[in-house]
């Protein structure tokens, strides 16, 4: 065991403690962040005159020497350290010796934590910006090439109104795009850097806080010491983040799996991105989907998992906050993973505009239409809406739509109707019409996918 405490203990740690204890089976994962944050803390050191030239030099050098090795697998996380601080900091010095002694002057493995988790946070937050990014490009191009590509608009999953798949893909660019507006949100309020905050009262060496702050790329220092190494705040608004995505790509993963089934019949999904089973030849399954929706509960459980762990904390570090990292590490991975894989999905599925289109011909989607008919020729709406439920009655029993009803029998049930109800009521017209901002006319859903170009050149991914 490489501990960097075993002066004041006279007994060696109990094994099962150690095992308990120690963090490097997951926190290895911080190595880069850890090597990046030293490197700009000797630095720092050296402006200020607590390290020499020399001592900064081969501390640097030391540390980049430990990347590599880590990088082409020379070097491995040997259960002997205990976490990654130990691990690197103990390799440096049995690189350099005496100078590797120095780097933890004026740090403390508390504010070091802190540090590393930021830096790894906001590199995740730019790749999920990034694959978030892909998404919507993806939905946008689909938006533009299926303006008139009808489809029934449903609620309570019934039948409604008739809609456009553009307008249908339109509501799910929204839900993204807002997505990444969070992402840009917390990363502007996590953006600051802890180090320096020591244990959790500062230091007594003349630190440049500003200095490292601007070496790593943050706005500025934190401005609390001991809120600096117990905030994990920007975890769980990740975390939170990331619950919301994940909400969304089950929501859409839930549309395309009853799209995908027999009885829908919308979509067809690639064969590059289905899978099969072992005893049913015939079956071809939405499995990504399936996988999407179902991981949906790992990351909301992360989310929930820290929330917990936090809410009993009293100020300022505790071993509890080492809790912060098993399952926001596993929730950040499965966002992206998620993100590729249902992007690579709808990017590759078949749309079957035939049977979508004669889905929302079926199922009276043109029934409020029908009813605004009678009221432009001066029947007053509640009545109207009485008329049309009558009519649609008299359809179920004749297994008709009511553009399948001859003029005869529209008049039976109201003299008011005259031949161009056909065109008022049809398919084409029902979507036209609705032009109002937002709605699924092609001519302002034009105007919206305008916009939406337009946000996507003026948010590239964040970085
Ligand atoms: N492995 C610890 C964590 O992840 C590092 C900080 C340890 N600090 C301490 N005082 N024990 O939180």
């Amino acid at each position: 065991m490489a501990q960097l405490w075993g002066g004041r203990f006279t007994k060696e740690t109990d094994q099962n403690v150690y095992m308990f204890n120690a963090s490097l089976g997951f926190d290895h994962k911080l190595y880069r962040e850890d090597i990046r944050g030293s490197i700009a803390h000797a630095t720092m050191l050296c402006e200020q005159g607590i390290l020499t030239e020399e001592e900064k030099t081969s501390i640097i050098d030391g540390l980049n020497g430990i990347l590599q090795d880590i990088e082409d697998q020379k070097l491995s996380f040997e259960p002997q350290y205990e976490d990654i601080h130990s691990f690197v900091e103990s390799h440096l010095i049995d690189r350099i010796g005496d100078a590797g002694k120095k780097l933890h002057t004026g740090r403390s493995r508390n504010d070091q934590v802190a540090l590393d988790m930021r830096l790894y946070t906001r590199e995740e937050i730019f790749a999920t910006d990034k694959e978030l990014r892909e998404l919507l490009s993806v939905l946008l191009s689909l938006m533009k090439d299926n303006l008139e590509t009808y489809m029934p608009g449903f609620t309570h999953l019934q039948k409604a109104q008739p809609t456009t798949l553009a307008h249908h893909l339109g509501a799910y660019f929204e839900m993204f795009k807002r997505d990444r507006m969070r992402l840009a949100d917390l990363y502007e309020r996590m953006n600051y850097c802890p180090l320096g905050a020591g244990a959790l009262a500062g230091t007594t060496y003349p630190l440049n806080r500003a200095r490292t702050a601007e070496l790593l790329s943050f706005t500025g220092p934190t401005l609390n010491s001991m809120d600096s190494v117990s905030d994990r705040d920007y975890v769980i608004e990740f975390l939170s983040a990331l619950s919301v995505i994940m909400m969304h790509l089950s929501r859409f993963s839930e549309e395309i799996i009853l799209w995908n089934s027999n009885e829908y019949r919308f979509v067809e999904i690639d064969d590059a991105f289905s899978t099969g089973s072992s005893i049913m030849p015939q079956k071809k399954n939405p499995d990504i989907a399936e996988l999407v929706r179902g991981k949906t509960g790992r990351v909301y459980g992360a989310l929930m998992s820290l929330l917990t762990t936090m809410k009993g904390i009293p100020l300022a570090y505790n071993k509890d906050m080492q809790e912060d990292k098993e399952l926001a590490f596993d929730a950040m991975e499965t966002v992206q993973h998620c993100l590729v894989v249902f992007t690579g999905m709808i990017r590759t599925m078949k749309f079957n505009s035939d049977v979508m289109a004669k889905s929302a011909m079926r199922g009276f989607t043109n029934a409020t239409d029908a009813a605004d008919y009678l009221v432009r020729k001066g029947v007053p709406f509640r009545d109207a809406h009485g008329i049309i439920g009558r009519l649609v009655l008299y359809c179920i029993e004749q297994n008709k739509a009511i553009d399948e009803l001859s003029l005869r029998e529209l008049q039976e049930i109201c003299p008011t109707f005259e031949e161009d109800l056909y065109e008022a009521i049809s398919l084409k017209t029902c979507v036209e019409k609705r032009l109002t901002i937002g709605a699924p006319g092609p001519e302002q859903m034009k105007q919206v996918i305008a916009l939406e170009e337009e946000y996507l050149q003026t948010y590239p991914a964040l970085a």
